[in-house]
């Protein structure tokens, strides 16, 4: 979708919105999957209410994009413009155990900066691409933690109340890889409460958290993580593992060889490609085991 009327631009510029027309979401994805469309990079928080309103009264669709680690975006040119928040300075800012992170800032250096301030908690999250925003939405874990046990508040655009509110973390519920965030909320910032521990232990804490996702997860690759979620009580990779699947592939669409749940664009792949593959081998598990797989990978497709 193309915002090409002059004075929408104006006034889009006019709220601190900087305007990339014809931007291809391949670019901005880790799968390097997407068509393309107008992103909106937006540098004022306050200015969102305004820049929705205005795009609501030209009837010009929207979506929200935080680091593009864990979407799978449609091919060809899309209906809708994406908006995005731009990366402020500083990122995050240390007061005693309390972290104030901007939803932009990205996840890997804010638990670093935390470490370096000795607070500690996130380690398992160390190597898991994205931005803290889209971390949050997502309820991102691994090894055992989850970011929702660290957040004391959220500052947020809420899509239903066309305002930014401030929720504290009791309001929010965060399950496995879900939270009551409405759909179209847009994360904006967040406030982390984290133990202290010393940066040398946490270091390790984060060596080790290293090391076992070098051993078993396909990082040089492009893919968005995991695609589908564990059915309780099971894993889908490994499931996805003793069907044989590894290497299984639509065109450019690959099931990793290294973890059977990343599934890799290893060339040219189109969503079409991959949404073929998800769909194959989600039909091939639910024939073989009885589970019917879900998407953890979030799915934009026009
Ligand atoms: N397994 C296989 N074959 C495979 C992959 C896994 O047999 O190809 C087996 C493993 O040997 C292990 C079990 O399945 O016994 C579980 O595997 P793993 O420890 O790799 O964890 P996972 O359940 O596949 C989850 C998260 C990951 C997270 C890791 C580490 C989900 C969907 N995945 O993976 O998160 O990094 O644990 O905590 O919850 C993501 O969310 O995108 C993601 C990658």
């Amino acid at each position: 979708m193309r915002i090409e009327h002059p004075l929408l631009r104006a006034e889009l510029a006019a709220l601190g919105a900087d305007l990339r027309s014809g931007t291809s979401l391949s670019e901005l994805t880790s799968l390097g999957i997407g068509g393309t469309t107008d992103l909106v990079r937006i540098t004022r928080h306050e200015s969102i209410p305004a820049l929705i309103a205005l795009l609501e009264g030209q009837n010009i669709p929207h979506k929200f994009l935080g680091g593009g680690s864990n979407l799978l975006v449609g091919d060809g040119e899309l209906p809708w413009v994406v908006l995005q928040l731009a990366k402020p300075e500083p990122e995050v800012v240390v007061e005693g155990n309390f972290a104030r992170v901007d939803a932009a800032a990205d996840l890997g250096r804010t638990v670093t900066f935390c470490a370096k301030h000795d607070l500690g908690g996130m380690e398992g999250l160390i190597g898991v691409p994205g931005t803290v925003g889209g971390a949050l939405r997502m309820n991102a874990g691994a090894y055992g933690m989850q970011i929702g046990s660290y957040v004391r508040e959220v500052k947020l655009y809420r899509a239903a109340e066309h305002s930014i509110e401030i929720l504290r973390g009791e309001q929010i519920s965060f399950e496995y890889r879900h939270t009551s965030f409405g759909a179209d909320d847009m994360m904006l910032a967040v406030t982390l409460e984290l133990p202290s521990k010393p940066f040398k232990e946490i270091l390790q804490g984060i060596r080790i958290c290293n090391e076992k996702r070098r051993s078993s997860q396909p990082l040089g690759q492009k893919s968005a993580g995991c695609i589908f979620k564990n059915p309780p009580g099971c894993s889908a990779g490994r499931m996805i593992d003793e069907l044989g699947l590894k290497g299984l592939s639509v065109g450019d669409a690959r099931v990793s060889d290294r973890h059977a749940n990343f599934f890799v664009n290893s060339g040219q792949a189109s969503a079409k490609d991959m949404l073929a593959l998800i769909s194959d081998v989600a039909g091939r598990v639910e024939k073989a085991f009885g589970v019917k797989l879900e998407n953890e990978v979030v799915v934009w497709n026009a």
